[in-house]
């Protein structure tokens, strides 16, 4: 952490007036490192999938929130010390103090606080425990204005376009749906700095399938791959996907595809493979939208951490705006081939009708015709222009028909695998951090991924002087507007220089020095070996762009260049 403030990556905010804990300031180092990590995520769960990609406002209607259920159920408990006034995340606080893991009920809470006594860190008691919702309130518009909040994740805005973005897929199934950008949870007491923030950035993808479904074209491609598994019974298993999901761990395949990706995703990041786990969620700590969870969880110096989330929300998020906005949420279905069904219709009696109904009569035929037969029960009521009109038996008659369907509406299902960007940001870093002996000297080396380093290369003149800080100057220009995310450096000694871009994971350093006079060359020094190749000027893009997309040893490009 010392390390990541100092040099830029992040820092808390607000740090002038004090600070507040749950929010971080990205400096020029982390800001870069997370972009690059979004736009692999993009590459990944966008572009790599059958998906687009949307962008929603943060602030959401109340409407949104009491369908989805998190007015009522996004939900801590809170326990508040009656002497000092602290308030903890009683979960949190009770896995703290007595190792203990507990259902997230008040019910739970209370009873373990009088069981074990346990009394806040000022050795006061706590008052009556009591959830808390996480959502930030907020007021849209003047005076009363209207009741909002700030999204506690981005996937709601995908659900309630839901019929937009089904007509942009034709209606065809499975399609995805991904959004990355921020939400804000008013987390109870986050104590954990990088890791539990209060305004933070998600990436999500919401993978809509049929419900009978629940497999992704590509799943045999990973079908072999074996994962570190820890099941909703604390039972681990080392696997393959395949035979999970044929033991029924993971549910269905389509979950376990999203847990090789999500995996394939992370060390590609430079996430140790080692320190990687998925995790299933207990019955009882599921959220409330989830008939089943896994958790990417990475072991950091908090402990193993959530990093992303693969949820199978099933219709749930669907089905609840449909009931709650009144608006079809469905999608039609084709079957390969029409089926004949046999149905019962109502088939009005003119002659009954006419006299009783008189002008009303055909417009009491049309709403008859809309009634299913299997659910009379008793008279017949219908309105028409208002009144209510009780329909004689002896109006209409039930018979049986055949006819050709076409297809079926289903609201589909949902897998969703999301992404804590914050998380995922800190993972890499804590993973990435190494130290070691260079020229008998210890070094500090952030050992990123050579694609997703913030600062990809850096430009040093060996002198700080003329030609070699102008030629320094004009090759940092060239990589910069071929899209290398490049650093001119001249300050120091060319040993501090290269400690410093070891520091913050800089894969390449470039040297202009004497022979580059002589021959038009550069050398170019990979971090992790500290060896050095020679390369043209002229041949630097080719080279470099190669570097950087691929993990081997400088000095194999060192043989191809040298001719
Ligand atoms: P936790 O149990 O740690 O509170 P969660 O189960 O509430 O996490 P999800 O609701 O599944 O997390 O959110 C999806 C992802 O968003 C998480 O995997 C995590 O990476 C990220 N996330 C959630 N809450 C926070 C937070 N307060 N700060 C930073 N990232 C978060
Ligand atoms: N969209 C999953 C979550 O943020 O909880």
């Amino acid at each position: 952490m010392e390390m990541l403030i100092r040099r830029g990556f992040l820092w808390q905010s607000f740090e002038i007036y004090g600070g507040i804990a749950g929010f971080i300031d990205y400096g020029p180092l982390g800001n870069g490192l997370r972009r690059r990590i979004e736009n692999i995520w993009r590459e990944f769960f966008v572009i790599g999938e059958r998906a687009v990609e949307i962008d929603c406002p943060t602030i959401g209607i109340e409407e949104v929130y009491i369908a989805s259920g998190h007015a009522t159920s996004f939900t801590d408990v809170a326990i508040e010390c009656s002497e000092c006034g602290k308030v903890y995340r009683a979960d949190h606080y009770i896995k703290e103090k007595l190792g203990l893991e507990i259902d997230e009920s008040v019910e739970a809470v209370k009873s373990v606080l009088e069981e074990f006594n346990l009394k806040c860190e000022c050795g006061g008691k706590f008052k009556d425990p009591e959830k808390f919702n996480l959502m930030f309130e907020t007021k849209i518009g003047p005076g009363k204005g209207k009741r909002g909040y700030l999204r506690p994740e981005t996937a709601q805005g995908i659900f309630i376009s839901f019929r937009r973005l089904s007509d942009y897929f034709r209606d065809k199934l499975p399609f995805g749906v991904a959004q990355i950008g921020r939400s804000y949870r008013n987390e109870i007491s986050p104590r954990q700095g990088v890791i539990r923030l209060r305004e933070f950035n998600q990436a999500e993808l919401e993978y809509f399938v049929h419900p009978e479904e629940k497999t992704h074209p590509e799943f045999e491609k990973y079908k072999s791959k074996i994962v570190k598994l820890l099941d909703k019974n604390n039972v681990e298993h080392e696997i393959s996907l395949k035979e999970a999901v044929e033991k029924d761990i993971i549910k269905n395949e389509l979950i376990a595809y999203f847990i090789a990706k999500t995996e394939e995703f992370l060390l590609n990041l430079g996430i140790d493979k080692s320190k990687l786990r998925f995790r299933q969620h207990k019955d009882d700590e599921r959220a409330h939208y989830a008939c089943d969870c896994w958790d990417a969880e990475v072991l950091t110096n908090y402990g193993w951490i959530e990093i992303v989330g693969i949820a199978d929300r099933g219709c749930y998020d669907l089905s609840k705006h449909s009931k709650h906005s009144g608006e079809d949420l469905t999608v039609f279905v084709p079957y390969k081939e029409p089926i004949k069904v046999k149905k019962k219709v109502i088939v009005p009696e003119m002659s009954k009708l006419g006299p009783i109904f008189k002008k009303k009569a055909k417009k009491v035929a049309e709403e008859l015709k809309n009634i299913d037969p299997e659910k009379i029960s008793g008279k017949i009521k219908i309105i028409v222009e208002g009144e209510e009109l009780e329909v004689p038996d002896e109006c209409y008659s039930i018979k049986e028909v055949e006819e050709m369907v076409h297809g079926e509406k289903i609201i589909p299902h949902v897998i969703e695998p999301s992404f804590g960007l914050d998380r995922i940001t800190y993972a890499v870093l804590e993973h990435s951090f190494d130290k070691d002996f260079v020229d008998g000297e210890e070094r500090k080396v952030l050992r990123l991924k050579r694609w997703v380093a913030p600062v990809q290369i850096a430009v040093l003149p060996l002198l700080s002087k003329e030609p070699f800080v102008g030629k320094a100057k004009e090759i940092t220009l060239k990589l910069k507007k071929a899209g290398f995310f490049t650093e001119y450096d001249d300050s120091g000694s060319i040993g501090r220089r290269y400690r410093r871009y070891d520091e913050i994971g800089t894969p390449f350093c470039i040297t202009i020095d004497h022979q580059t006079f002589e021959d038009n060359t550069v050398t170019i020094r990979d971090r992790d070996t500290t060896s050095q190749i020679r390369v043209k000027i002229d041949d630097l893009l080719i080279v470099l762009s190669q570097l950087l997309n691929s993990d081997k040893d400088i000095k194999e490009f060192g043989e191809i260049f040298r001719e």
